[in-house]
């Protein structure tokens, strides 16, 4: 058995604050005691030593908050962020589907998942919900890489038998490599799996029915794919699909939409979706710097709010920009305050943190830091560029954290733990 105490600024939003005004737990000089990987203890320091006679305490210069949850995120495309010129549906043609053919090679496949979980770990982000290619091959690489880190990744072979040529399995073989998948990596450690076909237009009707009969049959893991992202892509939809209420119906259809279903963007959603979300418990994933990126709009946090739908943050690389969910979360700011509502940054790192994770159905696990949890978290450094030095000196704890989701990204990662083992440590790779 390891017992350790890390002492330092605890910060963790474990519910909504828009919902729960005292979500928001914060102990200046705070004690987090981590049992064998296990959180047994999180406190003021002065409460909670005494507890624990002869207890090895590491100060944590900083603020810790929890592992970030990228709630939506594409391995294959690491190599692809910052790809010019297109929107949506030109750039999947012209930059992605290229890119995502080269895990059809195994040894690709392996190198690149290395690199992405190294990006994830150097950005403070211990969980994600992950695309990985149409071979399965692709998440073989993702959930061996993972299992050697320790690291909560859900991830799942993509559906598309609609892709383009090189680029597209069959009703068969995505049913059976999926199956097969599942089988394989489904709650093995800290691993889960997810059911996903890339979006509507990606996919045959029969794929799609096939795909309500795939989560029937594994009710639990996850479904993930993409909803009412681009405008260009919503016409598609509707031109495709013309007795479909809504983008989100064209799912509803193939029994794609329930409590575990967590579709990234939906920027452009009707009331009616938005009831039948929240009716269903089904999430979004909000991606604000791909949004941005790919000319798509700005996700309505007050029509989201209107409806309560349930709500987590992704990245979205390689549409969006960047891995760190700090910067994430300053971009969802902008992004919510462009269609009129400013979003609060304890609600932002919320989103983050325990949103995510409760959208991916793993907020038992991780998220807030609770006793019971697992001890994911993060080292943020105040100090980690000049201009944050300034602005933060002398600030109050709401904008000392918005300043770091405004002006923070990986320099501002001092250090990430998994389980309690340090794994990303800014100053010692320096
Ligand atoms: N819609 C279908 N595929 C994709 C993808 O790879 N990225 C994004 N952002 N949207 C998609
Ligand atoms: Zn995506």
């Amino acid at each position: 058995m390891t017992l350790l105490g890390f002492r330092g600024a605890l910060l963790s939003v474990p519910h909504d604050p828009r919902e729960h005004p005292q979500a928001i737990r914060h102990e200046a000089d705070g004690l987090l005691v981590v049992e064998d990987g296990i959180v047994v203890a999180h406190g003021d320091h002065a409460d909670v030593a005494p507890r624990f006679p002869g207890l090895t305490i590491e100060p944590l210069p900083g603020l810790i908050v929890p592992g970030f949850v990228d709630a939506h995120i594409h391995y294959p495309q690491m190599d692809r962020i910052a790809s010019h010129g297109a929107q949506l549906l030109d750039w999947l043609d012209r930059h992605i589907f290229p890119a995502e053919m080269a895990f059809a090679d195994r040894a690709h496949a392996d190198g690149v998942a290395a690199a992405f979980l190294s990006e994830l770990l150097r950005n403070g982000t211990t969980s994600a919900l992950v695309f990985a290619t149409v071979h399965p091959q692709s998440v073989d690489a993702l959930f061996e890489a993972a299992a050697l880190r320790n690291m909560r990744i859900i991830a799942g072979k993509v559906l598309m038998d609609q892709g383009p040529a090189g680029l597209a399995d069959t009703v068969d073989t995505g049913r059976a490599d999926s199956a097969a998948l599942i089988r394989r990596w489904h709650g093995h450690g800290r691993l889960g799996y997810a059911v996903t076909p890339r979006f509507a237009l990606t996919s045959s009707d029969a794929q799609l029915h096939d795909t309500g009969a795939l989560l029937a049959a594994h009710p639990g893991v996850l479904l993930h794919t993409h909803l009412a992202e681009n405008l260009g892509e919503c016409a598609a939809v509707a031109a495709r699909f013309p007795d479909a209420a809504d983008y989100l119906d064209v799912y509803d259809r193939f029994g794609l939409v329930g409590s575990r279903s967590v579709f990234a963007h939906g920027v452009h959603l009707s009331d009616r979706a938005c009831a039948r979300l929240h009716d269903s418990g089904a999430g979004v994933a909000v991606c604000p710097s791909s949004n941005l990126f790919l000319g798509s709009g700005f996700f309505d946090f007050g029509q989201a709010d209107r409806h309560a739908l349930r709500l987590g943050l992704g990245t979205d690389v390689g549409a969006g920009t960047s891995f760190s969910m700090l910067s994430t979360a300053g971009l969802a700011y902008q992004a919510a305050l462009a269609r009129g509502d400013p979003l609060n940054p304890f609600r932002a790192l919320y989103l983050a943190t325990a949103g995510s994770a409760d959208l991916l159905h793993i907020g038992d696990r991780v998220g807030s830091l609770e006793p019971g949890q697992e001890a994911d978290f993060v080292v943020l450094d105040p100090a980690a560029t000049p201009l944050l030095t300034r602005r933060t000196q002398g600030a109050t704890l709401a904008e000392h954290l918005f300043a770091l989701q405004i002006l923070g990204d990986d320099r501002a990662i001092r250090r990430t733990y998994v389980m309690g083992d340090c794994v990303w440590d800014r100053d010692a790779a320096a």
